[in-house]
């Protein structure tokens, strides 16, 4: 049998938009073993969870890479694990589900798969690698699916920063999220995003933290994608009263994450709680951490 743990992740951090994305510590779960039959079995541990197959993203991901070996005969028992990873939030849920899948299929297929391979498969499923490359491997990524392969690099992330996550008692699908962005840009929304990008990447290197706010600001997705989600504008505000290092909705939305210093973090849940509760909807803050190891298992006969 194999125990799959892979973890949450946030993608965008502002300016990059369908390349960039980091992992967090947050976890959903997924194990397999592996029968002797053909016979295919889904097997919830928490039964109020189970979703129909067809729409199980586990399942489509395992048998994908099935079908690119011609192993679709194999039979298995899927367990549908502990998930954390709340649903359509923007915490890569979908992108937890399909690396599990796949890296389930691996097992069956006596790792037959590099891990550049389980990251083509995941970008091939998702359609960008933005979540599942930093939940495969960990930390932050930058990524670029480009001609069916994909690009990527690590981008050391330090964790003397902390995430103040913001989470929302309603969902947002990202295909809802991506129907109200424009079909193109104009030049100065480009060179904005380039600018802030740049900067992101390098002053988490040269620990220039007060850069940040300005380096998480982004024209191509988060000005079209608030109006979907109530009180976001004015979490941001409260964010840079308590001057944060930053904030950005996490992925597609409608989860919004403020960067914190490790060593403020505790202050800032004292000052933002009495806040949201007078919001019109709940929020949940949690504060959570960066995932170094990205997808990990272990193997159990
Ligand atoms: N980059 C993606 C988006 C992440 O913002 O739509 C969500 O899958």
């Amino acid at each position: 049998m194999i125990n799959i743990k892979v973890p949450a992740t946030s993608a965008n951090i502002g300016p990059g938009f369908d390349t960039l994305g980091l992992a967090l510590n947050m976890f959903n779960h997924v194990a397999l073993s592996k029968r002797a039959d053909s016979i295919k079995r889904i097997i919830w541990e928490t039964p109020d969870d189970a979703i129909d197959d067809s729409i199980n993203l586990v399942k489509t991901a395992l048998e994908y890479t099935l079908e690119k070996y011609n192993r679709s005969t194999l039979g298995y028992d899927l367990i549908m694990g502990q998930c954390d990873v709340p649903m359509s939030r923007g915490l890569g849920s979908s992108a937890t589900a399909i690396v599990a899948g796949i890296y389930a299929a691996n097992y069956l297929l006596d790792f037959a798969l590099s891990k550049e391979e389980i990251l083509l498969y995941a970008t091939e499923l998702e359609g960008h690698p933005d979540n599942v490359a930093p939940a495969i491997f960990g930390d932050m990524v930058i990524s670029s699916y480009t001609e069916g392969k994909v690009i990527h690099d690590r981008v050391i992330f330090p964790e003397d920063i902390v995430f103040k996550v913001f989470i929302p008692d309603f969902e947002l699908s990202t295909s809802a999220a991506r129907k109200v962005l424009p079909k193109t840009y104009n030049i100065q929304q480009c060179v904005f995003n380039m600018s802030r990008l740049g900067l992101l990447i390098n002053c988490l290197y040269t620990k220039r933290y007060d850069l940040l706010p300005f380096a998480v600001e982004d024209a191509v997705h988060q000005p079209y994608r608030l109006p979907l989600i109530q009180s976001a504008e004015l979490i941001f505000e409260k964010c840079r009263e308590i001057q944060s290092l930053g904030s950005f909705i996490s992925g597609a939305g409608p989860t919004l994450i403020a960067l914190m210093p490790l060593d403020h973090a505790d202050t800032f849940d004292k000052q933002f709680e009495p806040f949201l509760a007078t919001l019109e909807s709940k929020w949940s803050l949690k504060t959570l951490t960066i995932n170094k190891s990205g997808t990990t298992y272990s193997v159990e006969s």
